[in-house]
């Protein structure tokens, strides 16, 4: 039984709202006013505040402005709205870049940036802390006892690095904290014999510039780590200064989907919710448009697997269309609300935007907002906020319910930047991400959504995990590959698992590592990168399973496998590799380890997944093309979502129990119609 643990209780249900800046509009009343009407009207109960007033708030140094926040907070307040009340970290004014220049950040190539734009600080200059440290804490000092501040939301989108000498110098300490101060466990981890690289103190050492340095691969991601571990630090710095007025007041940072630049993994320990902003290029050109929101739902998945007892948060998204994507093609009617209850499908407790109102100029005029220019409730968008508004009251008993998923898909950051970085295989086609999300995706098409964990994540909730190219491993992670299984887990392996260790330096005596040749009872020999026209195919081995596989084609790499225990499920076809392994499956202690030696479709894969998910009891069912399908859990209740981002209304095979969204009841079969949403509840 789960317990459920909403995370604003004061709001009871969903939130629903986004960023809101009244500071553009401070010589205009009347508009501020006919905002409040139209966020009620909207069901709205929240707005993101403060997110970049720096300026507003501290014109000139030492001289600070907060009246006006205080009408709007209060004003808000009053009309049952609440505030999420952001640090303005992320962009400095301009007197602060003009008196302390090493705020400004300083780019690859060693040359400092000159004021403006936004979410460019560098994150080690001492100035730049000192004066965000005056200005959170006169925020905190103000706001964070108001009886409308639901949470912080510290500074804006983190991302980004700085190459400065403040960097370059805190990069060293880190390494020598690293490599506990013996330049010789550096030298050996980076392997700099290499090309006459190595060192004799840290303070020797450059980050990757540009023009420098940027061959020695575990220095590369070293510097990674460091920018991470630095963003951290400067985070945790503001968390701790706003919780000096008040520590019960809960904190997030809005993140950026699978951004590269920052391992949220290290970071999320810090936060009490996680919480991202998610711009999908909806009805493009290239895929139907229940697979860029599947992708987006993979998103929503890793967030929610970062602290998984708990709801998260939809922290903005588009009313409507967005600016900045290359083709700004606006939400066909329906995606409002599919998107906006894919979020709450996938375990968030919010729906919220970037922006309640559209500015009037500068670069993001034109972003969609929930109030437009026109300024009134007549607009499509307008009509379709308010209406999501009306369901997401209707489903409100769904806020602090969980997800309960019991396969496990492994993805995170530093395997995915080794991956990214190595020297090998092919640029064109490494698609570790698309290989992930592909498999991801394949899962959820079989009616199984699976959580989305690091490699140092816990594995004991899962029955399934699927691992695809875990070329990098932690210390540890093939003992606890080899518990799972031998205690009765499935797992799945691809090509390209464990060829290296956190050094990036390669494992001898046979890929891949650390006991996993014995845990999948084979040893890969080579890796073969293909051209992006050529093919192979494997066939099944015959009864070796169940679920036999017919043909399938083989694109991108295959690996020449040495069996050493396993069985054979399917062999090559064709090419050097024609009769040898190329999917094999061994069973230990009272599981199975699958290894697949070669890059198929997903969609190909599907008789492996199924034969695991039978294996391990876990229930699925396939899905009509273009539905999603997500559950959330709360004390004995279960809540079973249906998404249909087809254009064809279609039947499916549901519980009994009540849907949320009509307020009707339903037998085991359900009627969805084209871009329709349902919740059922049932015990
Ligand atoms: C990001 C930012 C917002 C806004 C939106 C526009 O997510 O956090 O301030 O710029 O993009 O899509
Ligand atoms: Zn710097």
């Amino acid at each position: 039984m789960k317990i459920r643990k909403p995370i604003f209780p004061a709001v009871k249900g969903i939130l629903h709202g986004g960023d809101y800046n009244p500071e553009q509009w401070l010589d205009r009343p009347d508009i501020l006013k006919k905002d409040v009407e139209l966020m009620k009207e909207a069901g709205i109960n929240s707005a993101s505040l403060g997110i970049f007033s720096w300026s507003v708030y501290e014109p000139r140094e030492g001289e600070f402005n907060f009246d006006w926040l205080e009408e709007i907070i209060n004003n808000l307040y009053e009309n049952g709205i609440y505030t999420i009340l952001a640090t303005p970290s992320g962009a400095r004014p301009a007197w602060l870049d003009a008196k302390y220049p090493e705020a400004m950040r300083v780019d690859a190539y060693g040359v400092r940036n000159r004021h403006g734009l936004r979410h460019n600080h560098c994150m080690t200059s001492p100035e730049y802390r000192k004066k965000v440290e005056i200005i959170d804490g006169k925020i905190a000092e103000r706001f964070a006892n108001h009886p409308g501040i639901l949470m912080w939301h510290i500074s804006n989108e983190f991302g980004g690095e700085c190459y400065c000498d403040l960097c370059r110098k805190k990069f060293q300490e880190y390494l020598a904290d690293r490599y506990d101060h013996n330049i010789e466990n550096l030298n050996t981890a980076w392997w700099t014999t290499f090309w006459s690289h190595r060192y004799t103190s840290f303070d020797q050492i450059d980050p990757p510039y540009s023009n420098g340095e940027n061959c020695v691969l575990c220095q590369t991601l070293d510097w990674k780590r460091f920018t991470t571990e630095n963003t951290r630090d400067f985070m945790k710095f503001e968390i701790d200064t706003v919780h000096r007025f008040n520590k019960d007041i809960p904190v997030t940072a809005n993140f950026m989907e699978i951004y590269d630049g920052l391992d949220y993994h290290n970071m999320a320990p810090e936060l009490d919710y996680m919480s991202w902003d998610s711009y999908p290029k909806l009805h493009n050109d290239y895929e139907p448009v229940w697979e860029t929101a599947l992708r987006t739902a993979f998103s929503h998945s890793l967030f929610r697997s970062m602290k998984p007892d708990r709801p998260f948060m939809l922290m903005e998204s588009a009313p409507g269309v967005v600016n900045w994507q290359e083709v700004n093609k606006v939400r066909r009617p329906g995606f409002h609300k599919l998107m906006g209850m894919q979020a709450v499908a996938s375990g968030t407790d919010t729906v919220q935007y970037f922006q309640i109102r559209k500015s009037r100029g500068s670069s993001e005029q034109f972003h969609g907002a929930v109030i437009d220019h026109m300024g009134t409730n007549e607009t499509r968008v307008f009509k379709e906020v308010a209406d999501l508004g009306q369901v997401l009251k209707n489903i409100s008993e769904v806020a602090g319910s969980i997800a309960d998923n019991k396969v496990a898909l492994i993805w995170d950051w530093d395997n995915r930047w080794a991956v990214e970085d190595v020297r090998y295989l092919s640029q064109e086609s490494k698609k570790f991400d698309d290989t992930c999300i592909d498999i991801w995706k394949a899962l959820m098409k079989l009616g199984v959504e699976a959580d989305i964990i690091p490699q140092d994540g816990d594995f004991s909730k899962y029955k399934v995990i699927i691992a695809p190219m875990m070329y990098l491993l932690h210390d540890g992670v093939g003992d606890k590959i080899k518990s799972f299984v031998s205690d009765g887990g499935q797992f799945m392996a691809t090509y390209f698992t464990g060829y290296v260790d956190k050094s990036t330096l390669c494992y001898l005596g046979g890929f891949p590592g650390q006991g996993l040749s014995e845990v999948f009872g084979l040893v890969s020999e080579e890796i073969d990168a293909l051209y992006p026209t050529d093919r192979n195919s494997i066939k099944p081995v015959k009864g070796a399973n169940a679920k036999e596989a017919s043909r399938l084609e083989v694109k991108d790499y295959q690996e020449l496998i040495r069996v050493k225990g396993s069985e054979v499920l399917a062999v090559y076809e064709n090419d050097y590799v024609k009769d040898e392994a190329a999917i094999t499956r061994n069973t230990l202690g009272k599981g199975r380890a699958y290894y697949v030696g070669c890059r198929l479709n997903a969609s190909d894969m599907e008789f492996i997944f199924e034969e695991m998910l039978e294996n391990a009891g876990v229930e699925y069912g396939k899905l009509p093309v273009g539905v999603e399908y997500h559950s959330r859990f709360a004390e004995d209740n279960r809540y079973d979502f249906y998404l249909n981002f087809s254009d064809e209304a279609v039947e499916i095979q549901c519980r009994a129990g009540l849907e949320l969204v009509t307020g009707t009841k339903t037998d085991s079969t359900l009627k969805l119609e084209g871009r329709g949403v349902a919740v059922v509840k049932s015990k």
